[in-house]
C-alpha cells in the first residue's frame, strides 16, 4: 500500500525509456508495458497496479478493489459482479453508488499519499556492500533502486521526488519455474 501515489506520479516518459521488450540494448533484460483500458478517460493508458500492472492508476485500482473485493459499487464502477448464480434482489442494496463519490475520493487520496518509511542504515558498511551486489548481479536492471516523479500529479506533494521504488513497473517474463500462469484480469468495464 505504500509509495503508490509516487509509482503514479512517474512520468510515462520515464516507464517508455525502461521498456525493452526485445532486448535492443542486449542487457540481457527485456520487460515490456502493460497497455490497458483507464475507465476516466476511456482511453489506454499504462497499466502501473495491481498484480499484472492491469490498472492504470490508484484510483481505478481502489474502484476495482471495492467491486472486486467487497463488492461495494462506485461511481467508477457502477456495475454489481455478483458471483455466479447469486440473486442481488435477494440481498442488501446499500445504494447506487454505494459509496459516495467524496469518501470513494478519501480513500483514494489515503492510498496514494500512504508514506513510505525512511530509509535505514543505508550508511552501514554490510548495507554498502549488499547495495553493490544488488547492482553487479544484475537485480537493479529490473529492481531501479531511484526513480524521480514527474511535476504534474494531482496532488502536488508528489511531484518532483526522488524515490526508491525498486520495480520498473514492466512486465518481465521470469521464466517457467516463478511463473503462477494467472491469466492476465482486465479491468472491469
Ligand atoms: C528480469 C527482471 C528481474 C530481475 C533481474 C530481478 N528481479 Fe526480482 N522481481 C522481478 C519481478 C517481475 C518480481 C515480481 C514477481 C511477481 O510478483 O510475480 C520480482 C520480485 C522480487 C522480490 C519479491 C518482492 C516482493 O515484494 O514480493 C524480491 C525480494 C526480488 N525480486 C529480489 C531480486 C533480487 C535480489 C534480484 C537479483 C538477484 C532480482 N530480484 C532480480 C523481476 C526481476
Amino acid at each position: 500500500m505504500i509509495g503508490m501515489g509516487l509509482l503514479e506520479a512517474i512520468p510515462e516518459s520515464t516507464l517508455l525509456g525502461f521498456a525493452d521488450e526485445n532486448d535492443t540494448n542486449k542487457d540481457g533484460i527485456s520487460g515490456k508495458l502493460n497497455y490497458v483500458h483507464d475507465v476516466a478517460s476511456n482511453s489506454k493508458k499504462i497499466g502501473r497496479f495491481g498484480w499484472k500492472a492491469n490498472q492504470s492508476n490508484v484510483r481505478q485500482q481502489v474502484a476495482a478493489a471495492f467491486l472486486g473485493d467487497m463488492g461495494i459499487i462506485t461511481s467508477l464502477f457502477p456495475n454489481e459482479n455478483a458471483p455466479f448464480g447469486v440473486d442481488l434482489t435477494a440481498i442488501a442494496n446499500g445504494g447506487t453508488p454505494e459509496i459516495s463519490d467524496i469518501n470513494f475520493e478519501r480513500v483514494v487520496l489515503y492510498s496514494s499519499t500512504l508514506a513510505v518509511p525512511a530509509r535505514r542504515n543505508y550508511a552501514k558498511q554490510s548495507v554498502l556492500k549488499g547495495k553493490k551486489t544488488f547492482e553487479t548481479i544484475g537485480c537493479a536492471s529490473c529492481h531501479i533502486p531511484k526513480i524521480k516523479t514527474g511535476s504534474n500529479h494531482f496532488i502536488a506533494a508528489l511531484r518532483n521526488q526522488t524515490i526508491r521504488p525498486y520495480t520498473d513497473l514492466l512486465r518481465h517474463d521470469m521464466g517457467a519455474d516463478l511463473a503462477d500462469n494467472t491469466p492476465d484480469l482486465k479491468p472491469q468495464e
